[in-house]
């Protein structure tokens, strides 16, 4: 289980999170969660009480960064 998914909020803030999610139409959150979910086993439960928070953090499921994505997005944090 992925321990602060989220990094209390600031890979919500990551310009080079954010860049890589246009080509999905996807928000810097919705990557960092993909990313996450995308190891198989691997649980995201990020914390969100705003209700936009939480609709647009259900958007990091359904799809799926490609592998050389996944490997770039290391290099955004
Ligand atoms: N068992 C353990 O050892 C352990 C350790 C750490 C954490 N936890 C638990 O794990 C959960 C998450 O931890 P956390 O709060 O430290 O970290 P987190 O989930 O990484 O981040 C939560 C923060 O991210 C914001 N956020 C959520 N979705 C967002 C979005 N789409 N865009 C922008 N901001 C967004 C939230 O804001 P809003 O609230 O304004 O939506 C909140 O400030 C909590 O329930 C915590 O209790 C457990």
């Amino acid at each position: 289980m992925a321990y602060t998914p989220l990094e209390k909020g600031n890979l919500a803030k990551n310009r080079c999170l954010s860049e890589m999610g246009i080509k999905y139409g996807k928000t810097a959150a919705q990557i960092a969660l993909n990313w996450l979910i995308w190891k198989e086993n691997v649980v995201a439960i990020p914390k969100a009480t705003n209700k936009d928070h939480i609709k647009e953090n259900f958007g990091a499921m359904g799809w799926r960064l490609s592998e050389e994505e996944y490997e770039a997005a290391l290099r955004c944090i």
